[in-house]
C-alpha cells in the first residue's frame, strides 16, 4: 500500500462519530509525505494487527488517539526513545504533517494509521499498549453532541481491553464539562482506578490545541487511571 487508506463514505452501518469528516486542506509537502513515507512509517492493513510486528525492536508500547498534527508524539518520542509508539487520527494533514516530522529527525520509534479509533482499536490486538494517550478529545460542548463524544461507555471498554494489566489510560481536556463527563464513566470501572497524572513518565508535552485553550483562558485537566493488574481485569 502506498498511500493511506481513504474513508469509506458508503460504509452500510452508520455510526455516530467523534469526528467530522473534513479534509483540510493538504499541502503539496504533506501529499508527498502521504505518498511516500507511508510505506515507512504506515501501518500495513494485516488484521488482527499485532504492534510487535511493526518496529525495529521490542518495545513498550504507547498509543496517542487523535494526535492533530503530531507534535506531541514527536517530542515524546525524542525525548523518550526508549518507548515504541503508535498514533492514530483521521485528519490526513496531520497525518502528513506528522510524516513530515518524523522522516526531519529521523525517527524510527513511531508507527502511524489514518483511521477512526474505533475501528483501530477493534483491529488491534488485545492487552498490546502499555499506555493510551487521548489529548483534548474534540468536546462537542453542546448538549444535542455530547453523542459524539469519543469517551463514552463501549469506548471505554475496548480502550481498556487493549491496555496491558497495569498499563495506563492518561486523557487532557480544557472542557469542564467533558471532564466531569470522563469521571462519571470512568467511575463505572472499578478496574481502572485514578492515579496522579503528574508522575507519568514520559509527561505530557504541551499540545497545539492545548495552547488554544490556555490562550482562551480554560481550565486543563488530566485525568489517569491505571488498569488493575490482577487476572481477569480485562473483563470489566
Ligand atoms: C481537538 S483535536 C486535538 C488534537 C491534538 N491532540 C492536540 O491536543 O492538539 C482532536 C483530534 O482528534 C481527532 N479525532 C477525533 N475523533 C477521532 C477518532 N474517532 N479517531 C481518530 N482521531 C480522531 C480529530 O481529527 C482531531 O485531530
Amino acid at each position: 500500500m502506498t498511500e493511506p487508506p481513504r474513508f469509506n463514505s458508503t460504509l452500510p452501518v452508520r455510526r455516530i462519530r467523534s469526528f467530522v469528516r473534513r479534509e483540510g486542506r493538504l499541502t503539496s509537502a504533506q501529499e508527498r509525505a502521504l505518498q511516500t513515507l507511508w510505506p515507512r512509517y504506515g501501518l500495513p492493513t494485516d488484521r488482527p494487527l499485532d504492534p510487535g510486528a511493526f518496529f525495529p525492536r521490542p518495545a513498550p508500547l504507547i498509543l496517542e488517539i487523535g494526535f492533530g498534527n503530531g507534535e506531541s508524539l514527536v517530542e515524546m518520542a525524542s525525548r523518550f526513545p526508549e518507548f515504541n509508539y503508535l498514533g492514530v487520527e483521521v485528519h490526513r494533514p496531520g497525518v502528513g504533517h506528522l510524516l513530515l516530522r518524523l522522516a526531519q529527525l529521523g525517527l524510527e520509534n513511531v508507527r502511524v494509521s489514518c483511521a477512526d479509533a474505533v475501528d483501530f482499536l477493534s483491529d488491534l490486538a488485545a492487552e498490546t499498549c502499555q499506555r493510551i494517550n487521548i489529548f483534548f478529545p474534540d468536546p462537542w460542548p453542546k448538549k444535542r453532541h455530547h453523542k459524539r463524544r469519543l469517551i463514552q461507555p463501549p469506548f471505554v471498554a475496548l480502550l481498556a481491553s487493549r491496555l496491558q494489566p497495569g498499563g495506563i489510560l492518561h486523557v487532557a481536556t480544557d472542557w469542564p464539562d467533558y471532564a466531569h463527563h470522563i469521571q462519571c464513566i470512568l467511575s463505572q470501572y472499578p478496574a481502572l482506578q485514578a492515579i496522579d497524572p503528574q508522575a507519568l513518565i514520559p509527561p505530557r508535552p504541551l499540545t497545539k490545541y492545548e495552547q488554544r485553550g490556555r490562550r482562551l483562558g480554560h481550565p486543563i485537566q488530566d485525568l489517569a487511571y491505571r488498569k488493575d493488574s490482577s487476572k481477569g481485569a480485562s473483563a470489566l
